[in-house]
């Protein structure tokens, strides 16, 4: 058995959570037990994948931007980002990146784009900025504004130093009018179930997730400018109320967007 099927891995546990089927039997064990700790696991992920989901529209359609650079893009599952993007504006580019091997062998999937716009698919680590700007670039125009995608990663980039590092560099590469979408877990909404979720997932697969603080992603975001709603559970940003004016239940992930002036 070769390593990646003995022990748990995050994009195969969230497919897992997302109800999809390129995982391990390791995987869904560990995200299991994740689960007992942390019942609300599984509406963490698919408010994730809902926010992408809302917060892509917004870009193309609000903030007029058309390009994208999805960092920590998961295994594709419905709606990825280029498939909501090319559906408002066929000629919108995407240049996914992860650093999974069992993403890179199901990315073929994440390129089956429109032939008016382009999608590519890059095997890189995201502590390594530099190569994923050099990789972009063959595919999106670095001097038109580029929406950085960062879901539910930084989680994995432990120092808050390095995560800061990280986001500079990609956002001082791009002109203003770039933007920068991000989700993050943290103990601010979750209580001590998803504390201690985060400790058994920490213990028993890779690689290694940090919480923040609303502090803490202000920190990163330094000097963009945080956009409406601000900081909030990603199942309420932009989120619609029902007809009687209730929000989706707020899951302990947080959602931002934020602009570079
Ligand atoms: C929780 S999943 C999120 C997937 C997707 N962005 C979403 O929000 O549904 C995190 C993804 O980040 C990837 N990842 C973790 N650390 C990474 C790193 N250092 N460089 C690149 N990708 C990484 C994992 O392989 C995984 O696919």
């Amino acid at each position: 058995m070769r390593d990646g099927q003995r022990i748990a891995h995050n994009a195969r546990v969230w497919n897992y959570w997302l109800g999809g089927k390129d995982h391990y039997a390791v995987d869904a064990e560990v995200g299991e037990q994740v689960a007992g700790f942390h019942p609300g696991i599984r509406d963490v992920a698919r408010a994730d994948r809902a926010f992408l989901g809302r917060a892509v529209t917004y870009l193309v359609r609000e903030a007029g931007v058309t390009q994208f650079l999805d960092i920590g893009t998961g295994l594709p599952t419905v709606d990825n980002t280029h498939e909501v993007a090319q559906r408002i504006d066929p000629g919108a580019r995407v240049v996914y990146v992860d650093n999974d091997p069992i993403v890179l062998t199901h990315a073929r999937a994440l390129l089956a784009g429109t032939p008016e716009g382009a999608t590519s698919y890059l095997d890189a680590d995201a502590h390594d900025p530099a190569a994923i700007l050099a990789g972009a670039a063959r595919t999106l125009d670095l001097t038109r504004p580029v929406a950085v995608m960062l879901l539910g990663i930084l989680n994995f980039v432990s120092d808050t130093a390095e995560a800061r590092r990280i986001v500079r560099h990609l956002v001082e590469a791009l002109p203003s009018g770039s933007h920068l979408a991000l989700t993050h877990p943290t103990l601010e909404l979750g209580g001590t179930a998803n504390a201690e979720a985060m400790a058994f997932w920490n213990a028993n697969a890779k690689p290694p997730i940090t919480a923040r603080s609303a502090t803490d992603l202000t920190d990163i975001l330094d000097g963009l400018e945080l956009l409406e709603p601000g900081i909030v559970s990603c199942a309420h940003w932009h989120a619609t109320p029902d007809p009687t004016g209730t929000l989706p239940e707020e899951v302990p992930q947080y959602g931002l967007m934020a602009r570079k002036p």
